[in-house]
């Protein structure tokens, strides 16, 4: 089931997201949160940032585990999403770095990465909370439109739309990686709890297809209409054609 709530703007989308993660927190001191990277959740992380900072949310117990990492880059690189995560909430905050955990695109053996990212997860107990961002092809995590859902962690070519769209985080067109390595929607959806957030006019088709249209793989999002728990937090401009 899916529940949406809007909210007035990308400032309220955020702080009512980071109000879910922080209650997440508060029920279970331990929660595995599962985390996204890009321009949604930047908000989100500021906000549970400014809150640990008053003393509202502590995370020295919190494991977390990201959805996704370009292949080819190490956390050194700005434009990884390790060092995104570091740099926007893992720094900032009482985490143990030893619980946070991105996929490592710099591992030799791919195929042994993915299936080791897979067991930690399961190793953990799952993810408790999955916060995601939406993709303007609908796309979550780095699950790129196809013939058919991916179940466990992979790796994928990423499509030009997205290459297009994550271009402006490098110096140039051609620094974007081509692959990346993702969950796959199955260790998704194997979240007890999905928290999707979305902004702005651009997604609008993609949340009206994804939340509204059919179940199918070249739309992986819409994959969340199954689910029993998800939360879709989105602004007016993003439910514009809902
Ligand atoms: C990237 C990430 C996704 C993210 C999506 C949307 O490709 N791999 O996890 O949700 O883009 O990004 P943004 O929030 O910047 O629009």
């Amino acid at each position: 089931m899916v529940r949406i709530y809007q909210a007035e703007d990308e400032g309220q989308m955020s702080r009512q997201a980071a109000n879910l993660i922080s209650a997440q927190v508060i029920l279970k001191p331990d929660a595995v949160l599962g985390l996204a990277t890009g321009s949604s959740p930047i908000g989100t992380y500021r906000q549970l940032v400014e809150w640990h900072r008053k003393g509202d949310i502590d995370f020295s117990e919190v494991k977390t585990v990201n959805l996704d990492e370009y292949l080819g880059l190490d956390g050194s690189s700005p434009a990884s999403y390790r060092f995104f995560m570091n740099e926007h909430l893992f720094d900032k905050v009482n985490i143990d770095v030893n619980h946070t955990h991105v996929p490592n695109g710099m591992a030799e053996d791919i195929d042994r990465e993915c299936r080791d990212y897979d067991r930690l997860v399961q190793d953990l107990g799952g993810v408790d909370l999955q916060l995601l961002g939406l993709g303007h092809n609908g796309h979550i995590g780095f699950n790129e439109p196809g013939d058919a859902f991916e179940n466990g962690t992979h790796v994928v070519e990423l499509t030009e739309s997205t290459i297009n769209a994550n271009a402006r985080l490098f110096a140039r067109r051609e620094d974007v990686p081509r692959r990346a390595i993702t969950m796959g929607v199955g260790s998704i959806l194997r979240a007890k709890k999905i928290l999707v957030i979305v902004s702005g006019e651009d997604k609008a088709r993609a949340v009206r297809d994804a939340f509204f249209g059919p179940v199918t793989p070249q739309l992986p999002a819409s994959i969340l209409q199954l689910h029993r728990d998800v939360v879709l937090i989105a602004d007016r401009a993003a439910l514009r054609l809902c």
